[in-house]
């Protein structure tokens, strides 16, 4: 079943074509050196962007197919940017009805979820699907718990109540000058301090007996503490402190994720673990995952991550495919519109 996916939901313009779940052809055009000078996504600057783009990353991807071997068409329909993703919709919606395809409409996170199952063209890795899962998604927009039981069947068990891991790193990253995203910048000095917990920041919702996230007091203590102290992180002066600072907040998030997840498989039973969205990409917060889940002897899949960090269409059109083994299109193409704050149930 060959698909030809489209993702616009934040700053990545994607068009992939898949095959089930073989990446038939990928081409993502990245918005990312436009945003960084403004510290995040600007809103305008996305919308103008995909749309000068969009057109030009279809003709890519379409370079050696041709739009009569395409089954369907599709798209996501959020969460994200509602202006980024209007972009995708209307393309997907003149594809569809230029080439009398049938669309189908995909939720992102789902599509996050789907990416720890994507096989490049020859069918690797071969791993199936053994159900149920424990997926963590921690992107700069969400920080779920979700239990994955069935093909499009999922269970919220713990979300955010205030700010996603990713945000708070961001925000941190930007109180330390360190630019955007911060995720990776804070990764790269906290690894030069050994990963070592200098301040013991508070870990919020720890003691709480649900399995919910909150990064927003972690944010505000760590803002207190650096204005108590304006010469600790000069970054030209006191480059260890940096250090320092960025590795115990780092430490705190990922203590706090680490502990919801562990209490979650102790709930659950559920020892198979996918980890997806942006954060995922920190080989530290992977390092602790895999001794985490070492102990209930489980495992974190899969083991590459190509298309698990980045947004990308490749993973949309996955998710396209089973939704298409069950007959589930857009009934009317004209009335799809967007969800920026699209729920995964
Ligand atoms: O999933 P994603 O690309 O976009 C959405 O939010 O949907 O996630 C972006 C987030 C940002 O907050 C960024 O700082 C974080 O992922 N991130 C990382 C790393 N790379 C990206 N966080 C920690 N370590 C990284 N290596
Ligand atoms: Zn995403």
């Amino acid at each position: 079943m060959i698909i030809l996916s489209i993702d616009t939901s934040c700053d990545e313009t994607s068009v992939a074509i898949t095959d089930g779940r073989k990446v038939l052809s990928n081409v993502i055009y990245s918005q990312v050196l436009i945003h960084k000078k403004w510290g995040g996504v600007v809103p305008s600057l996305a919308k103008r962007a995909h749309e000068e783009k969009i057109d030009f990353v279809v003709e890519e991807v379409l370079k050696k197919f041709s739009m009569k071997g395409i089954d369907y068409i599709a798209v996501t329909q959020g969460p994200g940017l509602a202006v980024a993703l209007e972009v995708g919709i209307k393309k997907a919606k003149e594809l569809a009805k230029q080439y009398h395809k049938k669309l189908i409409s995909v939720n992102h996170l789902e599509g996050h979820i789907y990416s720890a199952f994507v096989q490049n063209s020859q069918g690797n890795p071969k791993h199936g699907f053994n159900f149920p899962y424990l997926v963590l998604i921690v992107s700069g927009g969400h920080t779920s718990l979700v239990i994955f039981k069935d093909h499009l069947k999922y269970e919220v068990i713990g979300e955010t109540i205030d700010d996603a891991a990713g945000e708070a790193l961001d925000k941190a990253a930007k109180l330390l000058g360190l630019g955007y995203p911060g995720g990776p910048v804070i990764e790269r000095l906290a690894k030069e301090v050994n990963n070592e917990d200098f301040h013991h920041f508070p870990r919020p919702m720890l003691k709480s007996n649900d399995l919910n996230f909150s990064f927003s007091g972690l944010k505000t203590s760590f803002y207190y503490f650096l204005k108590k102290r304006p010469q600790a992180y000069n970054i030209s002066t006191a480059a260890v402190s940096l250090g320092q600072l960025a590795s115990s907040f780092q430490e705190a998030v990922f203590d706090t994720i680490i502990k919801k997840t562990e209490k979650t498989i102790k709930q659950t039973l559920i020892k198979r673990l996918i980890v997806v969205g942006g954060v995922s990409a920190n080989l530290y917060l992977r390092k602790k995952m895999r001794e985490l889940v070492k102990k209930y002897q489980g495992e974190v899949m899969p083991p590459s991550f190509k298309y698990l960090t980045g947004d990308n269409a490749v993973m949309i059109g996955v998710v396209a495919s089973y939704k298409a083994e069950r007959k589930i299109f857009v009934k009317d193409i004209e009335k799809l519109d967007r969800i920026p704050r699209m729920p995964l149930v």
